[in-house]
């Protein structure tokens, strides 16, 4: 099959097929079409404007590009086996619509400038579906935290019971995690709003372009200040494996909290059929699927970051081939999340708490600090409240009771301090009220976070 590639005129030799293989991206970068046809229009406007076509050829690229795009948007576009990548594919079809001046597009540029646009263009609207995906799912920690705002459960360090918090207050642990995901995903659209177009292949185009004006028509923020590193910056990419490699991470924390939480052992959490799927094997089984795919999903959110990292190190100097390995993985991530995203929303929005066996679960222990809080009250330093609590915790473990069931009589042996009834001071709620700081896991201080979150979302 001979092929008619864009760069064929100095080439005596066909292509070997497997090297053709290894060498086309259009699998991969079919997906920038639109945003290669947006670029493409916004060149023809702007080498208009620069006296390199005239309007009636602008026109006629104009609508040829449109209909490439109906096209695209109509699943009537057909590849052809000469398409190496989608810029190749619509500047083909482009020509086979309008003929030959659709060898004009191409004037001024190279396809380095134009494809770290299209990819700069695809990433806006992909960090905009992600923020969107990212806020369904903090919205739905909120209304779990509003539901299960007063719900008290031992809180872990170590995995050990640690002290008491609310449910309301967990959830919301996990909610200002993903407002730090969407800021950072925010940020990064400001640096990835910079465009490329007029870099050419690397030593700036050598049409008269106003690139602050092409910028404005493609909607980017700024103009790339430097032609050379505007071919090889791909670290809005990286940036965006980043983003999504933590926000992977945070997911993965959750997903770990839900499947702890709804196993026999805990029991905290039940989850809705809907998410959940059985064994092929054993009757009983429910299996937390979801939460667990966000988990393992997250080990290839990180693979992707470290992959693109590896593959930009070393590159000598402006575009390199490598550099088409930059979007498979930024795709990947972001199919990944945009799969794992809303089904996690609809999974916690289903739940079902079992707040008996939540209280029931906090062993009386949690309420040591209190204890020693308490002591303090009476004029004994922290430290030494420290200590007569851990000789009472150690009692209380000798006897097989828990520490609130302590007999007066071996408490007032450890310390006059602690006789008398202790009930008070040994209550869970007394202990939730106490925590009464910003941030802390009182429930009025907990109100207070919900309604900052609630704001911050907005
Ligand atoms: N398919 C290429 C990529 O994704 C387009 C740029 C090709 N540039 C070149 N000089 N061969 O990077």
């Amino acid at each position: 099959m001979e092929k008619h590639t864009l760069w064929g005129g100095r080439f005596e030799q066909e292509t070997d097929p497997q090297m053709w293989a290894l060498n086309a991206s259009i699998m991969v970068d079919r997906r920038l079409a639109f945003h290669d046809i947006r670029g493409s229009q916004a060149w023809v406007r702007a080498l208009h404007r620069a006296g390199v076509l005239t309007a009636q050829e602008a026109q006629t690229l104009q609508d040829g590009l449109e209909r490439v795009a109906a096209e695209f948007a109509e699943g009537r576009f057909v590849f052809a086996p000469t398409d190496e990548d989608i810029h190749t594919a619509v500047e083909r079809r482009l020509g086979e619509l309008v003929g030959a001046v659709a060898g004009k597009l191409h004037t001024g540029r190279s396809r380095n400038d134009q494809v770290a646009t299209d990819f700069r263009l695809w990433m806006l609207d992909a960090i905009d579906a992600v923020r969107r995906a990212i806020a369904e799912l903090q919205s739905a920690l909120l209304e779990r935290a509003e539901a299960d705002l007063d719900a008290i459960m031992p809180g872990y360090t170590h995995l050990q019971q640690a002290q008491p918090i609310l449910l309301g207050h967990w959830w919301l642990a996990h909610f200002w995690a993903l407002q730090r995901d969407r800021e950072r995903f925010a940020q990064s659209r400001e640096r990835t709003s910079v465009m490329p177009l007029g870099a050419a292949a690397l030593a700036g185009t050598a049409y008269p372009i106003d690139r602050a004006a092409l910028a404005a028509d493609l909607g980017f923020k700024a103009v790339a200040p430097n032609s050379h590193d505007a071919v090889s910056d791909r670290d809005f990419a990286a940036e965006f494996l980043f983003n999504a490699a933590m926000l992977g991470v945070h997911l993965s924390k959750l997903a770990e909290g839900v499947i702890l939480f709804s196993s026999a052992e805990f029991g905290f959490f039940e989850l809705s059929d809907a998410y959940s799927t059985g064994s092929s094997l054993m009757p009983q089984k429910k299996n937390p699927d979801a939460f667990e795919l966000a988990r393992g999903k997250s080990g290839a959110l990180i693979g992707n970051l470290t992959g693109l990292m590896a593959t930009l190190k070393g590159l000598p100097s402006a575009y390199d081939k490598d550099l088409q390995e930059d979007k498979a993985p930024v795709f990947r991530a972001y199919d990944d999340l945009m799969a794992l995203l809303p089904v996690l929303a609809k999974a916690l929005r289903t739940l079902k708490v079992n707040r008996e066996r939540m209280a029931s679960a906090l062993d009386s222990a949690t309420l040591a600090t209190d204890l020693a809080d308490y002591l303090v009250t009476h004029g004994i330093p922290f430290r030494e409240a420290h200590s007569i609590v851990g000789k009472a915790v150690s009692a209380a473990l000798r006897l097989g009771v828990p520490l609130n069931e302590l007999p007066e009589d071996v408490r007032a042996a450890i310390h006059p301090a602690l006789a008398g009834d202790l009930t008070d001071v040994l209550s869970p709620e007394a202990c939730l009220a106490r925590r009464n700081v910003e941030g802390g896991t009182a429930p009025a201080a907990v109100r207070a976070q919900l309604e900052k979150a609630k704001e911050a979302l907005g």
